[in-house]
């Protein structure tokens, strides 16, 4: 039915109407790139622009629908995109906060709230979910993903999916929003997590270590593809044939269209790889479907046909490729998807959203230490308060907070009085964030409204250590600001911004428990932070419940519960850190500063900070021994793993039990640890409960040198524990049949 439709309506189409199908235009609320679309509605009417983003509200969204179905020749509806990253108007943590609840169900709950709203606002496109795997705090997007490991990446990935195209992947429902899987491929791993930077890596690690999360969400089928900036080992994502179409559609079998990403394909000049007539062609014939705002295919694709650069077959699949994802949309029967003024006011940001985006957000939220019985807090007494993001609204809903109104977040010292009226609190803003006005302009470019406080460091310090003097304890809420973050954010420094940690050492000479309060978009370096606090809670960017969910955790109304998906390292020279490196054939994992010709630095060990899957409770948890169903199976057999964890502490809690395993030997170097499954259980006081984790067939598989997906008779170790250093081990082995 489909196909015969769009024969029909590409039968009647002219050249010039299918290529306005591949221009995706940028109007109204935001500018998310270097340049803006102009005469929008002009070529609305000309049949020269297939969707719209940044542009929501029924009446703005209506508008400019009407103008296509009344005003252009052939009344092809537009589709609306727009960037809900972590939540449309009920705003949830950042991703790389969700990824750290380990909450699949939570993690779809998200999705599926944004995909209520987007939708009920107008828009059936959504530019999520980001699944580049990271892992190089530097990089200001590792915020926008699930930080650094292709297992708990790929599951999150699929549940995003989930959530926003809906049960079955019905896009015709009213309330499903098609997803967009960002940024293909590897924009997370540019070099020095500088943004946009060069990617250049070999086949065997993209498909062992990066490409499983985009494999997941189009298998999961995910309707859409972004194209990323960077270029992989020489030629950028967006001219990409081996990527977009060898890997993509021929072995994945994507079905969907490909977006560029923001003037991706103009970039490709300043890559170097060609004119705007050479980037056009390069671009369309490696299987890109729309530009994103550079208007490229609008100038050059006729030409290009016309020389021969690009076949008319080609500009036929992309504009059919467009139009079936606004069939399966449902975009022709019904090009308006019901959007009304009263639906939106019903759904938008309705009580039960808000209390998902609290309850979302106090499981995002990681204790990272937590000693002499800092935390919770009692709610009488006094608390100095401290820091400049503790009264902060507009930086707890984080960056690409989407269609998000910051002055309905709740900010820390909000929801610390909410929750607790008998304590006096008293605040003091201790430092700056950023210290230069230049900075600030930069990092307010998005409507952060950060202002300088004009008094010296010395002055403000001081104010803050009085009031901290005159109380029970401190509370310093200090981080990055949400402009700090994000895109073109990459820091080269990873530690607290501005005289924040000037301010921590006064606090710190005060002699009060000092309790830190972070909210970052990255791992930080936080090595005096973790020697001379008492208790650090991690918060990210948390939402509109930022401030309740926070006060929850404090005071003990919730049991932190979260585990962090990327590493902190101890300095930033160690980055890029994380836990599925290879062994080296040097390896060193001692602290024996004679042991020179090793793998190692002279000046700092190895080891993280903070593990990844690493963080803290209320409550302990011991594990007992892993047993295994057998210590030797076939090919085609699962083995099980059985561990009992025990809550050997004071509350009740949850804990997130993680498995990995390691192929001992390997026709290519295996990594030391790999994540291959984990259960967020809850265990009352005292509680005990065996778990039983399945390892798969398929668990055992890599990429090997001939990139086949192959698993290797011989040994392999697994492993269960809270983190991914503190483990219990067993071992088995793999038969050759
Ligand atoms: O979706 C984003 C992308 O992640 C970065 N560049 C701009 C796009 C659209 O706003």
């Amino acid at each position: 039915k489909m196909k015969a439709f769009i024969d029909d309506l590409m039968g009647k189409m002219t050249q010039d109407e299918k290529i306005g199908q591949l221009n995706l235009v940028s109007v109204g609320f935001d500018v998310t790139g270097p340049v803006v679309s102009k005469d929008v509605d002009a070529n609305i009417r000309k049949g020269l622009v297939g969707g719209v983003f940044n542009t929501f509200t029924p009446i703005a969204v209506r508008k400019l629908q009407e103008i296509a179905l009344k005003e252009s020749r052939l009344h092809i509806p537009l589709m609306f995109g727009y960037d809900v990253i972590h939540g449309h108007r009920t705003i949830f943590p950042i991703p790389l906060g969700l990824s750290a609840s380990w909450d699949m169900a939570a993690v779809e709950q998200s999705a599926r709230i944004a995909a209520e709203e987007s939708t009920a606002d107008g828009l059936n496109w959504v530019f999520s979910p980001m699944v580049d795997i990271a892992r190089d705090a530097r990089w200001g997007r590792i915020a926008e993903g699930a930080g650094e490991d292709p297992y708990l990446g790929s599951s999150i990935a699929r549940a995003m999916v989930r959530g926003y195209q809906g049960p079955g992947n019905d896009l015709t429902k009213d309330n499903s929003v098609m997803a967009c899987l960002k940024h293909f491929a590897l924009y997370g791993a540019a070099e020095a997590g500088r943004d946009y930077n060069t990617t250049d890596m070999s086949r065997q690690r993209m498909y062992n270590e990066y490409m499983p999360p985009y494999k997941a969400a189009i298998d999961a089928g995910v309707a859409s593809v972004m194209s990323s900036f960077n270029d992989i080992n020489g030629v950028p994502a967006t001219g990409n044939k081996w990527l977009m179409t060898d890997l993509l559609r021929r072995q994945w079998g994507f079905k969907g269209f490909v977006v560029t990403d923001y003037t991706a394909i103009n970039e490709m000049v300043a890559h170097g790889v060609g004119n705007d007539a050479q980037v056009s062609a390069l671009s369309l014939n490696a299987g890109v479907d729309q530009d994103m705002v550079g208007e490229i295919f609008l100038k050059n694709v006729a030409q290009n046909i016309k020389s021969g650069a690009v076949s008319k077959a080609q500009l036929d699949a992309a504009c059919r490729r467009i139009l079936e994802a606004k069939y399966r949309l449902g975009l022709f029967q019904s090009p308006y998807r019901n959007v009304t003024q009263e639906r939106a006011t019903s759904t938008l940001m309705k009580p039960e959203f808000i209390a998902a985006a609290r309850d979302i957000a106090r499981k995002s939220l990681v204790l990272l230490k937590n000693e002499r019985n800092a935390l919770p807090l009692k709610k009488t007494g006094s608390v100095a308060l401290i820091g400049p993001l503790a009264n902060r609204q507009r930086d707890v809903i984080g960056n690409w907070s989407g269609a998000g109104d910051w002055k309905q977040a709740v900010s820390v010292e909000q929801g610390l009085r909410a929750a607790a009226p008998g304590l006096k609190i008293t605040y003091a803003k201790g430092a700056n964030i950023a210290d230069d006005a230049q900075m600030l302009e930069r990092l307010n470019a998005h409507g952060g409204e950060l202002e300088l406080d004009k008094r010296s460091s010395e002055e403000m310090i001081r104010e803050a250590v009085q009031v901290a003097q005159g109380a029970d304890v401190v509370v310093a809420v200090v981080g990055e600001s949400q402009g700090m973050t994000g895109e073109a954010a990459s820091r080269a420094d990873i530690g607290l911004p501005g005289q924040q940690l000037e301010l921590l050492k006064a606090l710190k000479k005060t002699g009060k428990p000092l309790v830190l309060v972070l909210m970052n978009g990255r791992p930080l370096t936080l090595s005096w932070e973790n020697q001379n606090a008492d208790a650090i809670l991690e918060t990210w960017f948390a939402g509109t419940q930022a401030g309740h969910a926070i006060a929850d955790v404090l005071f003990g109304a919730y049991n932190p519960s979260g585990k962090i998906t990327a590493t902190f390292p101890q300095v930033v020279g160690q980055v890029p850190l994380y836990y599925n490196h290879k062994s080296t054939g040097r390896p060193y994992a001692g602290t024996d500063k004679l042991d020179k010709y090793k793998s190692r630095y002279l000046d700092v060990s190895n080891e993280p900070l903070y593990p990844f899957g690493f963080g803290l409770s209320y409550t302990t948890f011991s594990y007992g021994k892993p047993t295994l169903s057998k210590t030797m199976i076939s090919p085609t057999e699962t083995l099980e793993v059985k561990v009992t964890v025990q809550n050997t502490g004071q509350f009740d809690g949850e804990e997130v039990a993680q498995l990995y395993i390691r192929d001992v030997v390997g026709s290519i170097s295996r990594p030391v640890k790999e994540l291959k499954g984990f259960q967020k259980v809850m265990l009352k006081k005292g509680e005990s409960k065996t778990l039983t984790f399945r390892i798969a067939p398929n668990d055992l598989k890599f990429y090997n040198n001939d990139l086949n997906f192959v698993a290797e008779p011989g040994d392999f170790k697994v492993f269960v524990g809270g983190n991914s250093r503190d483990v219990q081990e067993a071992s088995f082995k793999l038969a050759d049949r």
